[in-house]
């Protein structure tokens, strides 16, 4: 079966799936093999820190594959960011992901460059804005998602299905997919592809700890602090207090402080994360009732693409009318 979307035909990629950005690992290790399986893979700026080792990088993806890859720039966490774009656009990428913070002058310039321009937000408000400043497509990452919580974030299947009835451009859905079943909810919720960071660490290529995979692999989605981590909106008081700061203490430490508020951490703890830190922070998404073992990107994929194919073949249905529908998917 053919898996055409807007996406597919405007990354030409295979499948409508997209690997997420990582802070500290997102390099080629994890990217490159998701690109050639028929994903989208993404390289992380920051992850590179300097925009030679980025130049390095996106040319170690291209000696492994030859299908598209993206990088991604984060606003305000990615280091010499302007730099880091040029290096982008100079290296013929043809996908740019920004995300955490207003990227509208990277956006323009992406444009004029010829560089499809993806904005991933927490919030359908904010999907609605990256329309209007003129991106390609938007990620938008619901409350089961790891990454920065808004307190105006809404779950996934409520916000996707929300932001298609107002936004023209094609959404891509983030936020606790992992398995074929939440795949093509996504895309019967409205989206034209899925963007899963959670599910792509369990792979045997992601470069992180033996440990922090088996984590994955044994946390249950109800486990108590993982839905504390995941599903508590951020304090809006301290969120208010950190606002307040902008401009009163420097950039870099103010933009670790807010980051700590968004994270659900104390702020005081505030200083530059190393890698390991992060994991700590972020460990995973509820994504995790997906996960049961460390497969393979390519067998990730596969898995979803042949789960979704067999869902639909069996009549997508099947489980209303009573016909049980397998539980392996
Ligand atoms: C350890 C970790 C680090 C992340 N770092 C970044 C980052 O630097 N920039 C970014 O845009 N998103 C980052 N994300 C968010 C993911 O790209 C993605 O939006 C999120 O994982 C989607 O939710 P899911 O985990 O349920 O699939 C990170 C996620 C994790 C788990």
């Amino acid at each position: 079966m053919e898996w055409k979307t807007r996406l597919t035909e405007m990354f030409g990629i295979k499948y409508p799936i997209i690997q997420g950005a990582f802070g500290g690992f997102g390099t080629s290790k994890i990217a490159a093999p998701v690109s050639e399986a028929g994903g989208l893979g993404i390289i992380t700026a920051g992850a590179l820190n300097t925009p030679e080792e980025l130049r390095k990088d996106i040319r170690r993806a291209r000696s492994i594959t030859d299908k598209p890859i993206g990088v991604n720039l984060s606003v305000g966490f990615c280091p010499r960011i302007d730099e880091m774009r040029e290096v982008a656009i100079e290296e013929g990428v043809s996908v740019v992901e920004t995300a955490a913070y207003k990227a509208t002058d990277h956006g323009k310039r992406l444009k004029e460059a010829g560089v499809k321009w993806i904005h991933k937000v927490a919030t359908v408000k904010h999907a609605i804005i990256a329309e209007q400043q003129g991106a390609d497509a938007v990620v938008i990452v619901g409350t089961e998602g790891v990454g920065f919580k808004s307190p105006d974030q809404l779950p996934t299947l409520t916000s996707i299905t929300w932001a298609a009835k107002q936004i023209e451009i094609p959404i891509i859905a983030a936020g606790g997919i992992g398995d074929a079943r939440s795949f093509l909810a996504a895309l019967a919720m409205g989206a034209e592809g899925v963007y899963m960071g959670t599910a792509f660490m369990a792979t045997k290529e992601c470069p992180i700890s033996e440990h922090h995979k088996r984590y994955l692999v044994e946390t249950r989605p109800d486990d108590h602090r993982l839905i504390r981590k995941i599903l508590t909106p951020p304090d809006p008081k301290q969120l208010e207090k950190v606002m307040k700061e902008r401009g009163r203490i420097s950039h870099d430490e103010w933009m670790a402080k807010l980051e700590m508020v968004l994270l659900k951490e104390d702020p005081e703890k505030a200083k530059s994360l190393e890698p390991e830190e992060v994991l700590k922070l972020a460990p995973a998404s509820l994504a995790v009732s997906a996960i049961d073992r460390i497969v393979t990107v390519r067998e990730l994929i596969d898995s979803i693409i042949k789960g979704a194919e067999k869902i639909l073949k069996s009549g997508i249905f099947s489980n209303i009318r009573g016909t049980q529908t397998s539980n392996d998917l």
